[in-house]
C-alpha cells in the first residue's frame, strides 16, 4: 500500500517504524511517503516537502503519489482541517476531521461533549475575565488548575498551589486573541492514557501508557511533552479499559456522531484514577508522544490494518488486536535547556549502537542533518529511545543502555522512567 505518513516527529517514526516492519518481514508491501518528515523518517520512506498545515497541498501530493491512505499526526493539521481536505480528495485519511478535532482543539468544546454524553470528567469554570478566573480559582481551592482554552503545545495547563501564579497564567491566557480560560476541580491520582481507535462508529481500544510530563525526576520541574513511557501498566484495576470503553470513548464519539461531526481517528483519553473513580483529564485527536512509540512497539497486529479499517469505517469487522506479551519502556532524550530554551545544532552520536543492543530502537524527533552533512539536534526532544524486554525490569535496563550509547552535548532525560511501576509502588487513592 502506498502511504503517507504527515508530522515530523517520533511520534510519526514510530507509525513509519511499525509500517516498514510489516514490509521487512514480509507482512505487507508499502510503499511508505512522509511529509515534512525528519532524518529519522527519511532511512525508510521518501520525503516530500509540504506545509503540513495546508490541507490543499498534503490533498494535491497524496493524489500526486498516488497514497491510498493518509496518517496525520499531530493536532495542528487535524484542527485546521487538513483531514477534510484529504477526504475531500477521495483518499482515505487516518485522522479526524477539523470540527471532530476539536475535543483537542477547544477544552470549552471537549467539556461541552463529555457533559452531554454523561462522560466523568473534572468540574470546571470557562472564565472570559480576570474576575471570573479568580473567583473560580477561590471556588475550587488549591490546587489550581488553569487551562488555555485553545491549542497551546503543551504549555497551556497550569497546576499550582501559588494563587498568584495561577492568576498570572490565566490572565496571560485571556491577553491571546479571543482568549478564554478553563480553571478546574484538581484531579488527584496517577495518570494512564488510552488509544481509543474510532471510525466514527465503532471503538477499538489499544492498551494503556503511562506517560512521564515533568522534567525531572521524581516529577519535578517544568511541564513537557513527555519524557518517557511503558506499557503495560500491571497497577491499573483489570476492568479500566472496558470501563473507559463504555463510560468514555464510546458515549462521546456516540455524541459526536450524533451532532453530524463524526469522530474518526484516534481519541486519546487522558484519564486520572483519582480517589472518587476515573475522570477523564483531556481529550486529544491524535496518539501521544511518547505513550505511543512504547504502544506501537508492543503491538503484533499490523497496524496499517488498523489505520485503513478506521480511514474506511470498518474497525466492526476488525479481529481482536494481538499484543507481545513483553514490556516497553520509552525514554526521551532531550536537549539542553528544554523545556525552556532548547539547544540546536549539536553533533549527535551513537543511534546505531543503541539501535544495535537487543530490543533497543531509536526514534528521531528533534534531528536535522547540518550543511556539513552531519546529524545535529534540531528542537527540545531529540530521541525516543524505546526497548522492548521480558518484563519492565528489563525494558528499562534496556532502553536505558540505550541512552548510554547516545551522544549529545548537554543533553538530559529522566532516570526514573517505569522506576516506580517496576517496583510495585504506584498506587491509586
Ligand atoms: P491537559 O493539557 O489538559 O492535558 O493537561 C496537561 C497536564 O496537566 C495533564 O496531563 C495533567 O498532568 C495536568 N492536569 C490537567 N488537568 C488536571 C486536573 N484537573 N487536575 C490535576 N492535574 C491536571
Ligand atoms: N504525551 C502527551 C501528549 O502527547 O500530549
Amino acid at each position: 500500500m502506498k502511504i503517507l505518513v504527515i508530522g515530523t516527529g517520533a511520534r510519526e517514526h514510530a507509525i513509519v517504524h511499525s509500517l516498514q516492519r510489516e514490509t521487512a518481514s514480509g507482512t505487507a508491501v508499502h510503499e511508505l511517503h512522509a511529509a515534512p518528515g525528519n532524518p529519522g523518517i527519511a532511512a525508510s520512506t521518501t520525503l516530500h516537502k509540504v506545509d503540513p498545515l495546508d490541507g490543499s497541498a498534503v490533498a494535491a501530493l497524496a493524489e500526486q503519489i498516488g497514497a491510498e491512505l493518509v496518517v496525520i499526526g499531530p493536532e495542528a493539521p487535524l484542527v485546521a482541517g487538513v483531514a477534510d481536505s484529504v477526504r475531500a480528495a477521495g483518499i482515505a485519511v487516518f485522522g479526524p476531521s477539523g470540527e471532530a478535532a476539536r475535543l483537542e482543539g477547544s477544552k470549552s468544546f471537549a467539556k461541552e461533549v463529555m457533559a452531554a454524553a454523561g462522560v466523568p470528567t473534572a468540574m470546571a469554570h470557562l472564565c472570559t475575565d480576570a474576575d471570573e478566573v479568580a473567583a473560580a480559582l477561590d471556588a475550587f481551592g488549591a490546587p489550581y488548575v488553569v487551562k488555555d482554552d485553545g491549542l497551546a503545545a503543551g504549555k497551556g495547563v497550569v497546576v499550582t498551589d501559588d494563587r498568584e501564579a495561577a492568576l498570572v497564567h490565566g490572565e496571560a491566557c485571556l491577553a491571546n486573541p479571543n482568549g478564554r480560560v478553563v480553571v478546574e476541580e484538581y484531579l488527584d491520582g496517577p495518570e494512564v492514557s488510552l488509544f481509543c481507535l474510532s471510525d466514527g462508529a465503532t471503538v477499538v481500544p489499544l492498551v494503556p501508557a503511562q506517560d512521564f510530563k515533568r522534567a525531572g525526576d521524581g516529577d519535578a520541574g517544568l511541564n513537557t511533552g513527555g519524557m518517557g513511557a511503558y506499557t503495560p501498566l500491571g497497577w491499573v484495576p483489570s476492568g479500566l479499559v472496558d470501563e473507559v470503553l463504555t463510560r468514555v470513548a464510546q458515549p462521546t464519539v456516540d455524541e459526536m456522531a450524533r451532532r453530524g461531526t463524526p469522530f474518526s481517528g484516534v481519541l486519546y483519553v487522558g484519564i486520572a484514577l483519582t480517589s472518587r473513580g476515573t475522570r477523564v483529564v483531556e481529550f486529544n485527536a491524535r496518539f501521544g508522544d511518547p505513550e505511543v512509540q512504547s504502544v506501537l512497539a508492543r503491538l503484533a497486529t499490523p497496524l496499517s490494518t488498523i489505520l485503513l479499517a478506521a480511514a474506511h469505517g470498518r474497525l466492526a469487522e476488525l479481529e481482536p488486536l494481538r499484543w507481545r506479551p513483553e514490556a516497553s519502556v520509552t525514554v526521551v532524550v532531550a536537549s539542553e535547556g528544554y523545556p525552556e530554551l532548547a539547544r540546536s545544532g549539536d553533533p549527535i552520536t551513537g543511534i546505531d549502537d543503541a539501535g544495535a543492543l537487543p530490543g533497543v530502537h531509536v526514534l528521531h524527533a528533534g534531528t536535522a542533518i547540518s550543511a556539513s552533512g552531519e546529524l545535529v539536534s534540531a528542537g527540545g526532544r531529540v530521541l525516543s529511545v524505546v526497548a522492548l524486554g521480558a518484563d519492565l525490569a528489563d525494558a528499562r535496563r534496556r532502553a536505558y543502555d540505550g541512552v548510554a550509547k547516545i551522544g549529545l552535548k548537554g543533553s538530559h532525560h529522566r532516570t526514573d522512567i517505569a522506576l516506580k511501576a517496576e517496583r510495585g509502588e504506584v498506587t491509586v487513592p
